[in-house]
């Protein structure tokens, strides 16, 4: 079945140069980025994306990390797009995370992990809304 998804490449993914990387490991799983953009979150928009962990002991340092420099969000359409996006992003810590996926390859902390990629298709859709126009 045809899916959206929302991805976002962190500061540090972005920093490191890891965004051409990324988007080829993307269409390489044979999914399209229908789009694109590079921005600088704020308090509120990262708030608002991140909302089911308000409150949890890492929000702060979490929210703080994704508006210290630039992210590029991205609109992501395929066959089964939501599931391959997180199995190509790999588990939260890095640490667990297999070799070959982003987070595995990438990874430097639980909090810089890289990339963001919405875990259900409610959250995609909620996701997505905050970012482009659907
Ligand atoms: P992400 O997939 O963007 O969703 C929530 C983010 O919170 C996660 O990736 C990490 O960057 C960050 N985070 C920091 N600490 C934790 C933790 N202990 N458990 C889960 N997520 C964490």
């Amino acid at each position: 079945m045809k899916e959206r998804t929302f991805v976002m490449i962190k500061p540090d993914g972005v920093k490191r140069g890891l965004v051409d990387e990324i988007v080829s490991r993307i269409h390489g799983a044979g999914l399209k980025v229908v789009s694109k953009k590079v921005l600088m979150l704020n308090r509120r928009t990262a708030e608002k994306l991140y909302e089911v962990h308000r409150g949890k002991e890492f929000f702060e340092r979490l929210i703080v990390h994704v508006i210290w420099g630039e992210s590029v969000v991205m609109l992501v359409e395929g066959e089964r797009a939501i599931t391959k996006m997180r199995e190509l992003a790999g588990a939260t810590d890095w640490r667990k995370a297999a070799e070959g996926t982003i987070r595995g390859d990438f990874g430097t902390s639980i909090t810089e992990n890289v990339i963001h990629a919405s875990d259900s298709a409610k959250s995609a859709k909620r996701e997505l809304s905050l970012f482009f126009q659907i």
